[in-house]
């Protein structure tokens, strides 16, 4: 099958992400969210990252106005969907939510279309449930920022065919993307690693074993980490780290347990870069 329409559900992180290396790599692409202000973001996240790109003379004017004109921008899930040959859902990581979604998109997608879930961890084969082609159903986690993670990540569920990991590991490689095969388990592998060392981080900046600047500058002079983990749990989000290591302890055991200081950033709104605020300040710049 060949993939011409991907209609990007949520604006946010990684959706607005997903929707520019889409259009980037000549997909026709409607992006929706459920309100204006989120697609208002999201677009202007993107012609921000392409006007980056002209700047530095990696593209033409030109280039980045026809990229533009492939992404639809909607409020309108039925406009957004119909006629998609791949729908790529990035709601919130919240399963009933997503849930909700593939029940309506069910009424409104061809019979040929494809469901990719970009999740930080939940189970594909619970969300494949709900629909009416689990075999056509397959988790596609992307990393932040996406244009700039060279991975994708792909999940199989319980009934994910042959054929729609193939049309996946194909359509991430014209996006630009390395991809590895993994089976499904909670947080599947990066995050499984990746949340895991946050999370201990969080745990030794409560206990006052040094200050967050100097976590972060450990594991960025000692490990040769791009980023200190403090501030990466800043740039994903604190509320999603939290939910991904809430679900690793639900399926996998108290090894897994949330650090407090991240639920208690979480509950104070420090969700981290997005609201102004986490770990470190980002008001003032
Ligand atoms: N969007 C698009 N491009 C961006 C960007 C963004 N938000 N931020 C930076 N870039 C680009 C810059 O334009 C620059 O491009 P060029 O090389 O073409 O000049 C390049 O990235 C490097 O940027 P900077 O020099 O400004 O800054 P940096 O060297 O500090 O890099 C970073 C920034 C790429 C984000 C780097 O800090 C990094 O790699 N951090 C780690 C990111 C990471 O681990 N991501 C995974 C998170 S986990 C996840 O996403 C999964 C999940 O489910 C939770």
């Amino acid at each position: 099958m060949e993939i011409k329409k991907i209609c990007v559900l949520g604006a946010g992180l990684m959706g607005n992400g997903i929707a520019q290396v889409s259009a980037q790599a000549g997909y026709e692409v409607t992006l929706r969210d459920i309100e204006q202000r989120f697609i208002d973001g999201g677009m202007n996240n993107i012609k921000k990252n392409l006007s980056r790109d002209v700047e530095k003379g990696k593209m033409t004017q030109e280039q980045m106005n026809a990229i533009l004109a492939r992404i639809k921008p909607t409020l309108d899930l039925k406009e957004a969907a119909t006629g998609a040959d791949v729908v790529v859902e990035v709601v919130i990581e919240v399963m009933e939510v997503k849930k909700k979604v593939y029940a309506e998109l069910e009424e409104i997608v061809p019979q040929h279309c494809l469901f990719f879930t970009n999740t930080s961890g939940l189970s594909i084969t619970e969300m494949a449930s709900v629909t009416k082609r689990p075999d056509r159903f397959i988790g596609t986690h992307f990393f932040n920022p996406v244009p700039v993670m060279r991975l994708l990540e792909i999940i199989r569920g319980h009934q994910t065919s042959d054929e729609t990991l193939e049309i996946a590991k194909t359509w991430g490689k014209k996006i630009g993307k390395e991809v590895i095969i993994v089976k499904e388990a909670p947080a599947f592998v990066v995050n499984r690693i990746l949340c895991t060392m946050i999370n201990e981080a969080f745990f030794v900046l409560d206990e006052g074993l040094a200050t967050a600047e100097d976590i972060d500058k450990g594991m960025v002079l000692g490990c040769n980490h791009p980023i200190g983990p403090l501030a990466l749990s800043d740039l994903v989000g604190n509320d999603t780290l939290l939910r991904v290591v809430e679900g690793l302890q639900r399926e996998l055991g108290d090894k897994y347990r949330p650090a407090p200081l991240l639920r208690k950033l979480v509950r104070a709104g420090n969700f981290g870069r997005k609201s102004g605020k986490g770990v470190y300040d980002y008001s003032k710049k």
